[in-house]
């Protein structure tokens, strides 16, 4: 029997355009606390969120826009992505990156329209709301995993309440921006954005939907027979 967590989770992907609706301030603190309900070892509860909204969004993104624009080398405090990445995920990024600027008409060769689309990334994608996801720079990869579940029960919250949202890697790059606008202590380390508002439905970048693996490329199963 489908349930309403099959639907939501079946409806959640990564919303690129947004309208202008704001989203109210008693709204983003029940989704920060549905993230706050994910599980973490020993309870620790790694991580923050820092949501902006108004003129403190807007002036980081303009300080984000203009590095990206001056071709500012990225900051990286962490590595995201192996750094050696096999064929197979090789492939996984480009059909996910291909789903994307075919559903915007940006052509394979199209660099300059990659570079804007990229770009928008540093916009949080004019949401209304932008959140920083920070985690103390001395904590292990199982924090990293606990607040990863943080982030994804705070997206399936935002499904949950009819809003859209997407992570935002990019933003790491410029942690040092990050840092500086928001204030934020030393061993604080900026993870991640979250771009989230209404979704812009119509929006052709809204349109397209990623693969996932088959069941028995990521799974073994034993003794069930
Ligand atoms: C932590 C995190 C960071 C992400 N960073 C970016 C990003 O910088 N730019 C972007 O366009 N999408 C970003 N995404 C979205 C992924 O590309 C997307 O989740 C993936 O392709 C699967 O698609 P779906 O979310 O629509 O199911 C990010 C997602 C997560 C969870």
């Amino acid at each position: 029997m489908p349930t309403d967590f099959d639907a939501i989770l079946a409806r959640r992907r990564s919303v690129r355009a947004f309208t202008q609706d704001p989203v109210d301030r008693p709204t983003l603190e029940r989704l920060c606390q549905a993230a706050r309900r994910a599980p973490s070892g020993a309870n620790l509860q790694p991580g923050k969120f820092h949501v902006l909204t108004g003129a403190p969004l807007a002036t980081l993104s303009s300080r984000l826009v203009a590095a990206n624009a001056r071709g500012t080398p990225a900051d990286l405090e962490y590595s995201y992505f192996p750094e050696k990445m096999a064929p197979a995920l090789k492939d996984r990024q480009r059909k996910a990156g291909f789903a994307l600027y075919e559903s915007l008409g940006i052509a394979r060769r199209d660099v300059a329209g990659r570079r804007a689309q990229f770009a928008k990334n540093y916009r949080f994608f004019d949401a209304p709301v932008g959140v920083i996801v920070t985690i103390d720079r001395d904590m292990g990869k199982g924090c990293f995993m606990d607040l990863g579940m943080a982030i994804m029960t705070f997206l399936l919250a935002a499904e949950n309440v009819g809003l859209g949202a997407t992570g935002i890697g990019a933003i790491a790059n410029y942690g040092s921006i990050v840092h500086d606008h928001l204030g934020l202590p030393d061993d604080e380390l900026v993870v991640c954005g979250i771009a989230i508002g209404m979704a812009d439905e119509n929006a052709p970048v809204n349109q397209f939907r990623t693969e996932r693996l088959p069941l028995d490329a990521f799974t073994t199963f034993a003794g069930f027979d």
